[in-house]
């Protein structure tokens, strides 16, 4: 069972909430978190992308690094952890993709993946006069297909002649290639998105559901396994779960509920706005999971709230839903969560017996 971690690259991590830490991203808050990850036996780390924030109270999101130099920055200090950044398809052609991908790889001695960002915060891209209409909601798989397609001649193969309906390629040329294969992540929730990840994804990253509710996700990664068998391809899910521990289960609970309390309801108001323009919201898509609750603090992910034996226990169950073949994590707090997490939380899971550090 792999385990990462989301690195905080915008500000406030996953918390929407006015009483949740406070904080900006910056290098070294994410090398700190990072290099305990890489400390405390962690699989892999994953930045996304996000180019425009929800404003409110808590500016949240507002600030943000860019995916790839942060990886980049990353590699050079790091030895052993998987890194993976995220490309928004619609802002970077995927030529140079390819060849920052190729650098990184370089940099890192060959630990770099890539996340396919389709694009579902439509503001995020018309800021910039790169939306290419709303059809882009239901062809945003297709436009992807295509990209991944390319990166994948490049790498493989050091050229792309790939000509499609939204790419032009012409003897595209990419040298040095990468040391060895270049995984390739996504992260659709969406059966059209899951579809794509089984069919040309190593792993597709998925959202956990419920508070203390484990296995109340265990609909998705079945899903994605019905995806990978319809693909005839060994694809697993990465569940996504934020955690939140202290020494007991109450004192943990009661901070969970003091960011309930405090959520930040305009940045919450600029979510739901965007997430009900997303046009092609299928039952099963982010924009759908995020509605499904008033006040999303923390999207709706899953969320495992207790002691570190309570969270030791519920990771593990989530490590046993079939499917599943790893679990990314977040915190309230990055620094404490990555010292709680690989101190007291991850000796206890039974599913990393095999991965523990030597000096835990
Ligand atoms: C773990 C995880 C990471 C994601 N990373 C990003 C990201 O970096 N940028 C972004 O805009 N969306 C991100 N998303 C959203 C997905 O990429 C995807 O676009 C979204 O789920 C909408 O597609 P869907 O309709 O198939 O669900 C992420 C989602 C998850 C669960």
């Amino acid at each position: 069972m792999d385990i990462g971690v989301f690195i905080p690259i915008n500000n406030n991590g996953w918390l929407i909430s006015e009483n949740a830490p406070q904080y900006m991203p910056s290098f070294e808050l994410n090398k700190t978190v990072v290099q305990k990850a890489e400390a405390y036996g962690m699989d892999f780390a994953l930045s996304m992308i996000k180019l425009h924030g929800f404003g409110g109270k808590t500016e949240f999101w507002d600030h943000g690094l860019e995916s790839f130099t942060l990886m980049a920055g990353l590699a050079a200090v790091t030895s052993r952890i998987k890194l993976f950044a995220s490309t928004a398809v619609l802002t970077i052609p995927p030529a140079i993709v390819a060849r920052m991908a190729v650098t990184i790889d370089s940099i890192s001695g060959g630990r770099f993946g890539v996340n396919i960002v389709s694009g579902w915060h439509k503001i995020e891209y018309s800021q910039m006069g790169l939306w290419p209409g709303d059809e882009h909601f239901a062809k945003r798989y297709q436009y992807s297909t295509e990209y991944v397609q390319i990166l994948r001649d490049l790498w493989e193969k050091g050229e792309s002649d790939l000509k499609g309906a939204y790419f032009q390629m012409d003897k595209c040329k990419l040298s040095p290639r990468p040391s060895r294969p270049i995984e390739i992540v996504s992260a659709g929730q969406s059966d059209t998105g899951m579809a794509f990840g089984a069919r040309y994804c190593n792993y597709n990253f998925c959202l956990g559901e419920g508070v203390n509710e484990p296995t109340k996700a265990a609909s998705v990664p079945a899903r994605m396994l019905e995806h990978a068998k319809k693909a005839g391809r060994d694809v697993g899910a990465y569940m996504l779960y934020m955690v939140i521990c202290a020494d007991t289960d109450e004192a943990a609970m009661a901070r969970w509920d003091s960011y309930v309390k405090g959520a930040d309801r305009a940045a919450l108001e600029h979510l739901l706005g965007h997430a009900a323009h997303d046009v092609n919201t299928e039952a099963t898509s982010m924009a759908a999971a995020v509605q499904r609750n008033p006040s999303p603090i923390n999207f709706n992910m899953g969320t495992i709230v207790g002691s570190p034996a309570s969270c030791a226990r519920m990771l593990d169950e989530v490590a046993a839903m079939p499917g599943v073949k790893g679990i990314m994590l977040c915190f309230d707090d990055f620094i404490q969560g990555m010292d709680d997490f690989g101190q007291k939380i991850q000796p206890l899971m039974k599913c990393r017996q095999d991965r523990l550090p030597l000096a835990a």
